[in-house]
Protein backbone atom coordinates (compact mmCIF):
# COMPACT_ATOMS: atom_id res chain seq x y z
CA UNK A 1 0.00 0.00 0.00
CA UNK A 2 1.54 3.40 -0.96
CA UNK A 3 2.29 5.68 1.96
CA UNK A 4 0.31 8.94 1.87
CA UNK A 5 0.24 10.05 5.48
CA UNK A 6 2.80 11.16 8.05
CA UNK A 7 2.87 12.19 11.69
CA UNK A 8 5.07 14.99 13.00
CA UNK A 9 5.15 14.72 16.81
CA UNK A 10 5.72 18.23 18.14
CA UNK A 11 4.23 18.11 21.63
CA UNK A 12 7.51 17.79 23.56
CA UNK A 13 8.46 20.49 26.05
CA UNK A 14 11.72 21.43 24.36
CA UNK A 15 13.45 21.97 27.71
CA UNK A 16 16.91 22.05 26.13
CA UNK A 17 15.91 25.23 24.31
CA UNK A 18 14.52 27.10 27.32
CA UNK A 19 13.84 29.96 27.84
CA UNK A 20 12.87 30.42 24.15
CA UNK A 21 10.53 27.42 24.29
CA UNK A 22 8.57 28.76 27.23
CA UNK A 23 6.27 30.43 24.70
CA UNK A 24 7.69 29.57 21.24
CA UNK A 25 7.47 26.00 19.90
CA UNK A 26 10.99 24.70 19.28
CA UNK A 27 9.79 23.69 15.80
CA UNK A 28 9.24 27.40 15.04
CA UNK A 29 12.83 28.39 15.88
CA UNK A 30 14.43 29.49 12.62
CA UNK A 31 17.19 27.90 10.58
CA UNK A 32 18.32 30.90 8.54
CA UNK A 33 14.97 32.59 7.83
CA UNK A 34 12.63 29.55 7.93
CA UNK A 35 11.25 27.71 10.92
CA UNK A 36 12.63 24.21 11.39
CA UNK A 37 9.18 22.73 10.80
CA UNK A 38 9.17 24.10 7.23
CA UNK A 39 12.16 21.90 6.31
CA UNK A 40 10.53 18.86 7.92
CA UNK A 41 7.25 19.36 6.06
CA UNK A 42 9.14 19.95 2.80
CA UNK A 43 10.96 16.64 3.29
CA UNK A 44 7.64 14.84 3.85
CA UNK A 45 6.06 16.43 0.77
CA UNK A 46 9.12 15.74 -1.42
CA UNK A 47 8.86 12.11 -0.27
CA UNK A 48 5.28 11.88 -1.60
CA UNK A 49 3.31 12.51 1.61
CA UNK A 50 -0.06 14.21 1.06
CA UNK A 51 -1.58 14.35 4.54
CA UNK A 52 0.41 15.53 7.55
CA UNK A 53 -0.80 15.20 11.14
CA UNK A 54 1.03 17.31 13.71
CA UNK A 55 0.83 16.36 17.36
CA UNK A 56 0.79 19.59 19.33
CA UNK A 57 0.13 20.91 22.82
CA UNK A 58 -0.87 24.13 24.57
CA UNK A 59 2.13 26.30 23.69
CA UNK A 60 2.27 25.07 20.09
CA UNK A 61 -0.56 27.08 18.55
CA UNK A 62 1.92 28.95 16.34
CA UNK A 63 2.43 25.74 14.32
CA UNK A 64 -1.22 25.67 13.32
CA UNK A 65 -1.20 29.36 12.39
CA UNK A 66 1.99 28.95 10.36
CA UNK A 67 0.37 26.43 7.99
CA UNK A 68 -2.93 28.34 7.74
CA UNK A 69 -3.82 31.11 5.27
CA UNK A 70 -2.94 34.64 6.41
CA UNK A 71 -5.49 36.97 4.73
CA UNK A 72 -4.26 40.21 6.36
CA UNK A 73 -0.66 39.55 5.38
CA UNK A 74 -1.77 38.51 1.91
CA UNK A 75 -3.70 41.81 1.44
CA UNK A 76 -0.63 43.86 2.43
CA UNK A 77 1.70 41.90 0.14
CA UNK A 78 -0.78 42.21 -2.75
CA UNK A 79 -0.91 45.99 -2.27
CA UNK A 80 2.89 46.08 -2.34
CA UNK A 81 3.04 43.77 -5.36
CA UNK A 82 5.46 41.46 -3.54
CA UNK A 83 4.84 38.35 -5.66
CA UNK A 84 7.83 36.40 -4.28
CA UNK A 85 6.56 36.69 -0.69
CA UNK A 86 2.99 35.89 -1.84
CA UNK A 87 4.17 32.72 -3.58
CA UNK A 88 6.04 31.64 -0.45
CA UNK A 89 2.95 32.27 1.67
CA UNK A 90 0.74 30.19 -0.64
CA UNK A 91 3.32 27.42 -0.93
CA UNK A 92 3.46 27.04 2.87
CA UNK A 93 -0.27 26.64 3.43
CA UNK A 94 -0.96 24.52 0.32
CA UNK A 95 1.96 22.08 0.45
CA UNK A 96 -0.13 19.31 1.96
CA UNK A 97 -3.36 18.66 3.81
CA UNK A 98 -2.71 19.40 7.49
CA UNK A 99 -4.42 18.06 10.62
CA UNK A 100 -3.52 19.04 14.16
CA UNK A 101 -4.30 16.97 17.18
CA UNK A 102 -3.30 17.47 20.77
CA UNK A 103 -1.37 15.35 23.19
CA UNK A 104 -2.71 16.65 26.49
CA UNK A 105 0.36 15.67 28.49
CA UNK A 106 3.88 14.95 27.20
CA UNK A 107 3.81 11.23 28.00
CA UNK A 108 6.52 10.32 25.50
CA UNK A 109 7.08 9.89 21.78
CA UNK A 110 5.27 6.54 21.69
CA UNK A 111 2.22 8.13 23.27
CA UNK A 112 2.39 11.07 20.83
CA UNK A 113 2.24 8.63 17.89
CA UNK A 114 -0.67 6.77 19.52
CA UNK A 115 -2.67 10.01 19.70
CA UNK A 116 -2.86 9.99 15.86
CA UNK A 117 -4.26 6.45 15.66
CA UNK A 118 -7.68 7.34 14.22
CA UNK A 119 -6.18 9.75 11.69
CA UNK A 120 -3.80 7.10 10.32
CA UNK A 121 -6.49 4.39 9.99
CA UNK A 122 -5.27 1.06 8.62
CA UNK A 123 -2.47 2.44 6.43
CA UNK A 124 1.30 2.43 6.89
CA UNK A 125 2.59 5.94 7.57
CA UNK A 126 5.73 8.00 8.05
CA UNK A 127 6.94 9.69 11.26
CA UNK A 128 9.29 12.67 11.18
CA UNK A 129 10.67 14.22 14.37
CA UNK A 130 10.87 17.98 14.29
CA UNK A 131 14.38 18.30 15.72
CA UNK A 132 16.14 15.96 13.30
CA UNK A 133 17.00 17.24 9.84
CA UNK A 134 18.52 15.10 7.14
CA UNK A 135 20.00 16.86 4.15
CA UNK A 136 20.28 14.96 0.89
CA UNK A 137 20.31 16.75 -2.46
CA UNK A 138 18.12 14.21 -4.28
CA UNK A 139 16.50 11.57 -2.07
CA UNK A 140 14.76 12.83 1.07
CA UNK A 141 15.37 10.54 4.05
CA UNK A 142 11.71 9.58 4.48
CA UNK A 143 11.54 8.65 0.77
CA UNK A 144 14.53 6.34 1.29
CA UNK A 145 12.62 4.54 4.09
CA UNK A 146 9.44 4.39 2.00
CA UNK A 147 11.42 2.69 -0.79
CA UNK A 148 12.64 0.04 1.69
CA UNK A 149 9.05 -0.48 2.89
CA UNK A 150 7.88 -0.88 -0.71
CA UNK A 151 10.56 -3.54 -1.30
CA UNK A 152 10.31 -5.50 1.96
CA UNK A 153 7.11 -4.38 3.80
CA UNK A 154 7.23 -4.02 7.61
CA UNK A 155 8.38 -1.08 9.71
CA UNK A 156 11.55 0.76 8.70
CA UNK A 157 13.67 2.91 10.99
CA UNK A 158 16.47 5.25 9.94
CA UNK A 159 19.78 4.50 11.65
CA UNK A 160 23.31 5.84 11.56
CA UNK A 161 26.58 4.56 13.00
CA UNK A 162 27.70 6.63 15.98
CA UNK A 163 30.97 6.73 17.94
CA UNK A 164 31.03 4.79 21.22
CA UNK A 165 30.87 7.92 23.39
CA UNK A 166 27.55 8.97 21.78
CA UNK A 167 25.77 5.61 22.12
CA UNK A 168 23.98 6.48 25.37
CA UNK A 169 22.14 9.42 23.71
CA UNK A 170 20.19 7.22 21.27
CA UNK A 171 17.93 4.22 20.84
CA UNK A 172 20.26 1.47 19.56
CA UNK A 173 19.31 -1.38 17.19
CA UNK A 174 20.38 -5.01 17.55
CA UNK A 175 20.56 -6.56 14.09
CA UNK A 176 20.93 -10.07 12.61
CA UNK A 177 24.04 -9.35 10.60
CA UNK A 178 25.33 -6.47 8.52
CA UNK A 179 24.16 -6.47 4.92
CA UNK A 180 21.78 -9.43 5.22
CA UNK A 181 19.28 -7.73 2.88
CA UNK A 182 21.54 -5.21 1.15
CA UNK A 183 24.51 -3.11 2.25
CA UNK A 184 22.33 -0.54 4.05
CA UNK A 185 19.28 -2.57 5.17
CA UNK A 186 19.36 -4.88 8.21
CA UNK A 187 16.66 -6.92 9.93
CA UNK A 188 16.20 -5.67 13.51
CA UNK A 189 16.33 -8.20 16.35
CA UNK A 190 15.62 -5.71 19.11
CA UNK A 191 15.99 -2.10 20.24
CA UNK A 192 17.34 -0.61 23.45
CA UNK A 193 16.65 2.98 24.51
CA UNK A 194 19.83 4.88 25.51
CA UNK A 195 22.03 1.97 26.66
CA UNK A 196 25.51 2.36 28.11
CA UNK A 197 28.25 1.59 25.52
CA UNK A 198 28.99 -1.67 27.39
CA UNK A 199 25.38 -2.84 27.11
CA UNK A 200 24.72 -1.59 23.56
CA UNK A 201 24.10 -4.36 21.01
CA UNK A 202 25.64 -2.29 18.16
CA UNK A 203 26.53 1.30 17.27
CA UNK A 204 23.48 1.73 15.01
CA UNK A 205 21.59 4.71 16.44
CA UNK A 206 17.93 5.38 15.67
CA UNK A 207 17.24 8.89 14.37
CA UNK A 208 13.93 10.69 13.90
CA UNK A 209 12.55 9.09 10.72
CA UNK A 210 10.33 6.01 10.64
CA UNK A 211 7.89 4.16 8.44
CA UNK A 212 5.42 2.33 10.68
CA UNK A 213 2.67 -0.16 9.99
CA UNK A 214 -0.68 0.25 11.78
CA UNK A 215 0.11 -2.78 13.99
CA UNK A 216 2.28 -0.43 16.04
CA UNK A 217 -0.87 1.08 17.61
CA UNK A 218 -2.00 -2.11 19.38
CA UNK A 219 1.52 -2.52 20.73
CA UNK A 220 1.69 1.11 21.88
CA UNK A 221 -1.62 0.67 23.75
CA UNK A 222 0.10 -2.06 25.79
CA UNK A 223 3.51 -0.42 26.21
CA UNK A 224 4.17 0.68 29.80
CA UNK A 225 6.18 3.82 30.55
CA UNK A 226 9.87 3.05 30.08
CA UNK A 227 13.02 5.16 30.34
CA UNK A 228 12.31 8.59 31.86
CA UNK A 229 8.76 7.47 32.77
CA UNK A 230 7.74 8.03 29.11
CA UNK A 231 5.99 5.68 26.67
CA UNK A 232 8.86 5.01 24.31
CA UNK A 233 8.37 4.31 20.59
CA UNK A 234 11.62 2.31 20.75
CA UNK A 235 10.09 -0.09 23.31
CA UNK A 236 6.99 -0.62 21.15
CA UNK A 237 9.14 -1.27 18.06
CA UNK A 238 11.21 -3.74 20.04
CA UNK A 239 8.02 -5.66 20.92
CA UNK A 240 6.58 -5.45 17.41
CA UNK A 241 9.89 -6.73 16.02
CA UNK A 242 9.28 -10.07 17.75
CA UNK A 243 6.21 -10.75 15.56
CA UNK A 244 6.64 -8.60 12.41
CA UNK A 245 9.65 -7.54 10.38
CA UNK A 246 11.30 -4.30 11.45
CA UNK A 247 14.18 -3.06 9.28
CA UNK A 248 16.97 -0.65 10.10
CA UNK A 249 18.10 1.39 7.11
CA UNK A 250 21.41 3.25 7.12
CA UNK A 251 20.13 6.37 5.38
CA UNK A 252 22.12 8.48 2.92
CA UNK A 253 22.57 12.16 3.76
CA UNK A 254 23.82 14.47 6.49
CA UNK A 255 21.86 14.47 9.73
CA UNK A 256 21.56 17.56 11.95
CA UNK A 257 20.17 17.62 15.49
CA UNK A 258 18.51 20.98 16.15
CA UNK A 259 17.22 20.13 19.63
CA UNK A 260 19.83 22.08 21.62
CA UNK A 261 21.44 25.51 21.17
CA UNK A 262 24.74 24.31 19.60
CA UNK A 263 22.84 22.02 17.22
CA UNK A 264 20.40 24.75 16.23
CA UNK A 265 23.14 27.31 15.54
CA UNK A 266 25.37 24.93 13.56
CA UNK A 267 22.42 23.64 11.50
CA UNK A 268 21.32 27.19 10.81
CA UNK A 269 24.83 28.01 9.56
CA UNK A 270 25.00 24.88 7.40
CA UNK A 271 21.64 25.64 5.74
CA UNK A 272 22.37 29.36 5.34
CA UNK A 273 25.70 28.55 3.65
CA UNK A 274 23.75 26.59 1.00
CA UNK A 275 21.65 29.66 0.15
CA UNK A 276 23.07 31.85 -2.64
CA UNK A 277 21.30 34.93 -1.19
CA UNK A 278 22.67 34.45 2.35
CA UNK A 279 26.00 32.65 1.94
CA UNK A 280 28.19 35.62 0.84
CA UNK A 281 27.30 37.71 3.92
CA UNK A 282 27.80 34.80 6.30
CA UNK A 283 31.09 33.74 4.72
CA UNK A 284 32.34 37.33 4.98
CA UNK A 285 31.49 37.37 8.69
CA UNK A 286 33.04 33.94 9.36
CA UNK A 287 36.29 35.08 7.72
CA UNK A 288 36.58 37.87 10.28
CA UNK A 289 36.51 35.41 13.20
CA UNK A 290 39.79 34.60 14.83
CA UNK A 291 39.08 31.20 16.35
CA UNK A 292 41.42 29.89 19.09
P1 LIG B 1 12.60 15.05 22.50
O1 LIG B 1 12.75 14.46 23.83
O2 LIG B 1 13.79 15.20 21.63
O3 LIG B 1 11.93 16.48 22.53
O4 LIG B 1 11.46 14.27 21.75
P2 LIG B 1 11.48 17.41 23.70
O5 LIG B 1 10.88 16.63 24.81
O6 LIG B 1 10.62 18.45 23.05
O7 LIG B 1 12.85 18.12 24.07
P3 LIG B 1 13.70 18.28 25.40
O8 LIG B 1 14.47 17.00 25.55
O9 LIG B 1 12.77 18.60 26.54
O10 LIG B 1 14.60 19.45 25.07
C1 LIG B 1 11.55 13.89 20.38
C2 LIG B 1 10.33 14.34 19.60
O11 LIG B 1 9.14 13.78 20.15
C3 LIG B 1 8.19 14.78 20.43
C4 LIG B 1 9.00 16.07 20.57
O12 LIG B 1 8.17 17.18 20.25
C5 LIG B 1 10.13 15.85 19.59
O13 LIG B 1 9.76 16.20 18.26
N1 LIG B 1 7.48 14.42 21.67
C6 LIG B 1 8.18 13.98 22.76
C7 LIG B 1 6.10 14.52 21.72
O14 LIG B 1 5.44 14.93 20.73
N2 LIG B 1 5.47 14.19 22.87
C8 LIG B 1 6.14 13.75 23.97
O15 LIG B 1 5.49 13.43 24.99
C9 LIG B 1 7.53 13.64 23.90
Amino acid sequence: MPIRKAIIPAAGLGTRMLPATKSVPKEMLPLADRPTIQYIVEEAVASGIQHITMITSRVKRALEDYFDDAPELRAVLERKGDTAALEMLDHTSRMAQFSFTRQHEPRGLGHAVLVARDLMGAEPFGVLLGDDLVDHPERPCLRQLMDVHERHGGCVIAVMRVPREQISRYGIAAIDSYGDLDARTHRVQGLVEKPSPEQAPSNLAVIGRYVLTPSIFDVLEQTPPGRGGEIQLTDALHTLGQSEPVYAYEFEGTRYDTGDPVGLITTSLAYALQRPDLAPGIRAYLRTLRLD
